[in-house]
């Protein structure tokens, strides 16, 4: 990378990303800038990474190419203020939940502005984030978005910044869903005399299982669950039971309410 990278905010986020980039080589310690407050962090920093942060922020930013934004959205203005003089020339990459992208045009003074939604398996290089770029982010700075998340997982561009409040309803709080999901079966795992820890381990792998075998498989998820579910089988029996109790209908409504309060809290941030 010619121009330094910068992050603002230096704790989990950022150290997922850039913590990537480094074990693939994509950047050197060297190439990183990172603003960071917290003093352990930034020994966390040093000794993770070999990367000296920044207590505050200063001109060197100036140079930054792209400035990712890593901090708490509550934060991101008392965050943003001191640095302004240095932000107008880089390209944004926010993966602040809730940030509308005109919040970060008026702090920033860039209309380079890319709106990152990841969830929490980011950190173990197995997420999925939704991406939103602003009109005047080119092509090839979209490019350089993906390349520069690809140690966090996966990305998926959509087409308007509101679909991003969708995507955090699917994707964002997704993980929370299915952790609830192996909850339940733990807890039906005891209900029929199993170890909760046999439960737990029985649940995970065969959602792992489940999910890797619909990303391999042409088949819909619809042709999968029929697969395994053979009329008067056991299969058929559970998911009678949960179409019985509106389970579908139930998702679905929860993660419409997960969108909604995206929404909310977007204007809030605004
Ligand atoms: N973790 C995830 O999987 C995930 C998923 C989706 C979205 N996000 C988004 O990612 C962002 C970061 O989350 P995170 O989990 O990485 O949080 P985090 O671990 O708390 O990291 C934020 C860091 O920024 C520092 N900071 C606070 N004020 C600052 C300032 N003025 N300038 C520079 N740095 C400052 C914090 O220091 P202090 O500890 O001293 O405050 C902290 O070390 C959030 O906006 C969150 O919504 C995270």
């Amino acid at each position: 990378m010619a121009s330094p990278l910068a992050f603002i905010g230096g704790g989990n986020m950022a150290g997922a990303i850039l913590g990537g980039l480094l074990r693939a080589g994509q950047v050197k310690a060297a190439d990183i800038i990172v603003v960071e407050p917290h003093e352990p962090q930034r020994d966390k920093l040093r000794a993770d990474f070999g990367i000296e942060a920044l207590a505050t922020g200063d001109a060197s930013l100036a140079q930054a190419g792209t400035i990712v934004w890593a901090v708490k959205p509550q934060l991101f203005g008392a965050a943003a203020e001191p640095l302004r003089a240095w932000l107008g020339a880089a390209l944004h990459l926010s993966v602040m939940a809730g940030i509308p992208s005109s919040s970060l045009v008026r702090l920033t003074g860039s209309e380079r502005i890319v709106r990152s939604m990841p969830n929490t398996p980011a950190l173990i290089g197995q997420g999925m984030a939704g991406l939103y770029a602003r009109p005047a982010v080119s092509a090839d700075e979209r490019a350089a978005v993906e390349q520069l998340l690809r140690p966090t997982g996966q990305t998926l561009w959509v087409d308007t910044e509101d679909d991003l409040d969708a995507v955090t309803a699917l994707s964002g709080s997704g993980p929370a869903y299915f952790f609830l999901f192996v909850e339940a079966m733990m807890a039906a795992a005891v209900d029929m005399g199993l170890s909760a820890e046999q439960g737990r381990r029985l649940a995970l792998a065969t959602c792992a299982g489940a999910a890797a075998l619909g990303l391999n498989s042409p088949e819909s998820p619809t042709t999968l669950r029929e697969r395994v579910t053979s009329k008067g089988g056991t299969t058929h029996a559970a998911i009678t039971s949960m179409q019985a109790d509106g389970v579908d209908a139930a998702i679905r409504r929860a993660v419409l309410a997960a969108q909604r309060r995206a929404a909310e809290l977007g204007r809030e941030f605004g």
